[in-house]
């Protein structure tokens, strides 16, 4: 039997990867590029989607000559990427019109309040498990075709495609203007705010709405089946997946079975909990959203807890204060103390997402005195992110009634031995990181693989996890309760700071 490759490709927040996998879900060859962040006002960011989609295309290049292969050989292609994130392109040029708006931008606050002006924050959760918030791209969507000039009258007249990331590249994947298939999964779709949940179609009520015209919209496919074939460099190979970032990463991590979790650790955080084949409503501030769908078989549903700032809290700390000249001497640095000397950090850059979906938020640095230094505030950025952790597994709890035993982990900031050691502290549970900590590519991979037979099954995937690292919690429990007060006595400060 000949070997076979599935590449998958894994557009993020502030870079894009390709990685190459075998068979047995093993990594052949990885190539990854950054690209710009643009911040026009503050709360505003902004990609130029030109830019990634040439970063993409360098990016599969890369990986191919890394592993020595031609596209040929490579049974199949995933997409995952950055949720959220919209892109308005003209379908004539293939140009974009504007650049995109990263989710993590702030310019629909104003529009979300007034969507709920009458009906609340909650207006469309019943329909979309989603509260208004600037964090989706319905609004963002809505921004666009009120303000760039033109653009609702050429919308109308079907002239202009919307996308998440996931369809732009798809579109460009497969032919672009010429020919491209314009489509998007039901896991990047259900967080644009204008599908409905149950029946995975866009909501016309909703559309109507928030004045969005449904010419623009790419049609609504399951997240692992074949949508088309790849030109260019990739001539020939099945375009066979498409999930959103951190449900590839939940598929990735082989969470297939109601109850099982995840935590995936990038730019922000993202925990997952799978709730099966039914939407659970949130109650305690959390989302609810569609985990997967393998073809025509049956969505499966999650519970999200969305966390805006986690790593590009560490960025920010090299990067705006240049406290540290690269992210890993942020452990070297927090490591040289015992502890954050009493400060606290509340990364509410974007507003707070989960569990408080709170645009009015901003940052606060809390428990000031001489005696802090660098290194307490190193140990206070990378607190911030076990303490906004804490806080979505506890809404898991309050919503799903079931405490979690253990977290599966991945991403970037896994690394980071100090870190995980106080996120397990503070959760009291084991934290657990697989051998392929790439869970992102892998799902897009894996799934992309069961589309097109490189894989039976499921059973099949969960067979390839293994254990790498496990983090037991060491941390008396009086000391973590009297921290986490602290914290949230800090988040408190952080509300209402911005009209
Ligand atoms: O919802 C935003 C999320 O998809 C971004 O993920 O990994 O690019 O920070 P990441």
């Amino acid at each position: 039997m000949t070997e076979k490759f599935v590449a998958a490709i894994d557009q993020g927040t502030t870079s894009s990867r390709c990685i190459i996998f075998d068979q047995g879900g093993a990594i052949v060859a990885v190539d990854q590029r950054e690209h710009r962040q643009i911040f026009p006002k503050p709360g505003w960011v902004e990609h130029d989607a030109t830019e990634i989609w040439s970063k993409v295309q360098a990016v599969v290049a890369g990986a191919l000559a890394k592993a020595g292969m031609r596209a040929e050989q490579l049974s199949a292609l995933g997409i995952t990427n950055q949720r959220e994130t919209t892109v308005l392109w003209d379908r004539a040029t293939g140009k974009p019109v504007h650049n995109a708006i990263v989710w993590q931008d702030t310019r629909t606050s104003a529009l979300c309040a007034q969507l709920g002006a009458e009906d609340g924050q909650d207006r469309f959760r019943d329909a979309t498990g989603l509260p208004l918030a600037s964090y989706f791209s319905g609004p963002k969507a809505a921004w666009l075709l009120d303000n760039v000039p033109g653009l609702r009258t050429r919308a109308e007249r079907g002239e202009i495609a919307f996308g998440t990331v996931d369809s732009w590249l798809i579109w460009n994947l497969t032919g672009g203007t010429d020919g491209g298939v314009h489509v998007t999964d039901v896991t990047n779709a259900s967080r644009t705010m204008l599908m409905n949940l149950s029946t995975l179609e866009w909501d016309p009520s909703i559309l109507a709405a928030m004045n969005v015209p449904e010419a623009i919209l790419p049609e609504i496919r399951s997240s692992a089946e074949v949508y088309g074939t790849a030109v260019g460099q990739l001539a020939g190979v099945p375009v066979a997946s498409a999930l959103g970032d951190q449900q590839a990463a939940i598929f990735g991590q082989a969470c297939y079975d109601t109850g099982t979790a995840k935590n995936t650790y990038g730019t922000g955080s993202f925990l997952l909990l799978n709730t099966g084949g039914r939407p659970v409503a949130s109650k305690s501030g959390l989302i609810t959203t569609v985990g997967y769908k393998i073809g025509d078989q049956a969505p499966v549903y999650c519970l999200e807890g969305s966390i805006a700032i986690t790593g590009a809290l560490v960025q920010w700390f090299r990067d705006q204060l240049g406290l540290i000249r690269s992210a890993a001497e942020i452990e070297t640095l927090a490591a040289s103390v015992e502890d954050n000397g009493g400060a606290y950090i509340v990364p509410a850059f974007s507003g707070l997402f989960a569990p408080y979906w709170r645009s009015d938020a901003r940052g606060v640095i809390t428990g000031l005195t001489r005696y802090v230094t660098k290194a307490h505030l190193a140990r206070a950025v990378l607190e911030a992110t076990s303490w906004q952790t804490r806080e979505v597994v506890d809404a898991m709890y309050q919503d799903s009634g079931v405490r979690i035993t253990t977290l599966k982990v991945d991403g970037g900031m896994t690394v980071n031995k100090l870190l995980m050691q106080h996120q397990a502290d503070v959760l009291g549970v084991p934290v657990i990181r697989p051998k392929v900590s790439e869970t992102t590519c892998l799902g897009a991979a894996y799934a992309a693989g069961l589309a097109t037979g490189v894989w039976a099954g499921l059973d099949e995937l969960k067979a390839h996890w293994q254990k790498d690292v496990e983090w037991v919690p060491a941390m008396e429990a009086q000391v973590r309760e009297s921290e986490y007060d602290n914290w949230r006595k800090a988040v408190e400060r952080s509300l209402g700071w911005h009209e």
